[in-house]
């Protein structure tokens, strides 16, 4: 399965996601230690997480419509958005994946969703850490701890960061809802 995933970035040319993917994975499992989540599930989930980077945002859009998709308003402005979600159905569709842990971490990794699992936090903050620490709180020393109080901190830090420097062009509702939800924490 491993294989497969990583055969399906290299022969579309992607080998910068897939060297991504692979970083998120190493960052994920890391967690997922500390976390005390299944490993495995945690290292599909990040290799399958931006499994739609193949695709065109139009391609996405085609698609997401195609699946009867309800598109958010900020989805519809900018079709990249819709990534987290068509990657849930092609984990689902083309490599059979059924658990919904695995599903729905890979569903809202963008994003993240009120009610988040550890999982969806744990996909979350890595492919956070992942593409670009500069600027953000100090996530290590928070992480470390392994109380999934403070995995809830470092997502609430990572999204008042978004929020405090306008760096969101414009917020998909399950990211308000994510923010409202950990804001109580
Ligand atoms: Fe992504
Ligand atoms: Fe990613």
């Amino acid at each position: 399965m491993i294989d497969l995933i990583k055969n399906k970035y290299l022969s579309n040319n992607k080998e910068d996601v897939l060297k991504h993917v692979e970083n998120v994975a190493e960052l994920a499992v890391g967690l997922a230690e500390t976390y005390s989540i299944d490993i495995e599930k945690t290292e599909l989930a990040a290799l399958l997480h931006d499994i739609s980077g193949i695709m065109t945002p139009q391609e996405m859009y085609d698609f997401a419509i195609m699946k009867g998709f309800e598109i958010d308003p900020a989805e519809e402005k900018y079709h990249a958005l819709l990534h987290q979600r068509v990657s849930r159905t092609i984990a689902q569709e083309e490599y059979g994946i059924t658990d919904s842990d695995i599903l729905n971490a890979i569903e809202c990794h963008t994003t993240l969703r009120k009610n988040a699992s550890v999982y969806d936090k744990v996909i979350f903050i890595a492919d956070k850490i992942s593409w670009d620490s500069k600027g953000i709180p100090s996530y290590d020393d928070l992480l470390k701890s392994g109380s999934v109080e403070t995995l809830d901190k470092a997502c609430y830090l990572y999204i008042k960061y978004q929020f405090d420097n306008n760096l969101l062009v414009m917020a998909h509702q399950w990211l308000i809802e994510a923010y409202e939800d950990l804001i109580k924490v």
